[in-house]
């Protein structure tokens, strides 16, 4: 008996050993992003789980109904180079990351061709609910959502901001200007304290529906390479 006593005391003892309690003890936000070399500080990630709460705790959003899951970002939040989408589709709902499906893969083809992957760029889409039936999001929605992404933005603090089609683009740069003229053109933003370069492009949907389109999306591509090495940031 007092045999199995001390052996159950040195099983408790084991057990205590594996248990962070600085994690335990201490009160600042848990580091969700600390996965890699993606490591931000306690206040960055606190602010975006805070983000991501206000926008799981809207109380009059028929998308987020609809929804099987809140798609808030990929990739890293230390990164200096932000891409932002239209909307999440069906295999983005389901996994509740962006960019997971058919676009995503040729969005991840084009990142590769300026040696870029996820692990070095952060990704979000202007709505993070999944649009029924993958329609377009309506004006609506997206004035419901822009504070969002507005917020997220300021608190990743880009350098460079990559805008992938017209929603994105109409959403943060204004509803009067159209992609044919914008894309490939780099403008200055303000987003709160964040200062970034932004640069439009076509959204990889579009370009597998206009493959003729992809050397119009290459030229955008090199100026954000060119961007990146005038900025130093890889
Ligand atoms: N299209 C987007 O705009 N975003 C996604 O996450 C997936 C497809």
């Amino acid at each position: 008996m007092l045999k199995k006593n001390i052996l159950n005391k040195v099983k408790l003892l084991e057990y205590y050993k594996l248990i962070n309690h600085n994690l335990i003890y201490n009160n600042s936000a848990i580091n969700r992003y600390k996965k890699d070399n993606f490591e931000i500080s306690e206040d960055k990630a606190r602010k975006l789980e805070l983000l991501k709460k206000s926008i799981l705790n809207q109380k009059s959003c028929n998308l987020k109904k609809q929804a099987k899951n809140i798609v808030f970002s990929d990739g890293n939040a230390k990164s200096k180079i932000m891409i932002i989408g239209e909307a999440p589709g069906a295999n983005e709902d389901e996994e509740g990351l962006p960019f997971v499906g058919r676009a995503g893969m040729l969005l991840d083809k084009m990142l590769a061709a300026i040696n870029l992957d996820r692990k070095k760029v952060y990704v979000s889409n202007i709505i993070n609910y999944r649009p029924p039936d993958n329609r377009k999001p309506t004006e609506e929605e997206i004035k419901q959502y822009l504070p969002f992404i507005s917020k997220h933005i300021e608190i990743i603090n880009p350098k460079i901001l990559v805008l992938l089609g017209s929603t994105a683009m109409n959403a943060l740069i204004g509803k009067d200007v159209v992609i044919s003229k914008m894309r490939g053109k780099w403008i200055e933003k303000k987003f709160g304290n964040c200062k970034t370069s932004v640069i439009v492009t076509f959204h990889p949907a579009f370009l597998m529906r206009q493959p003729a389109q992809k050397k119009m999306a290459w030229i955008d591509l090199k100026m954000i390479r060119d961007k990146i090495t005038k900025f130093k940031i890889y």
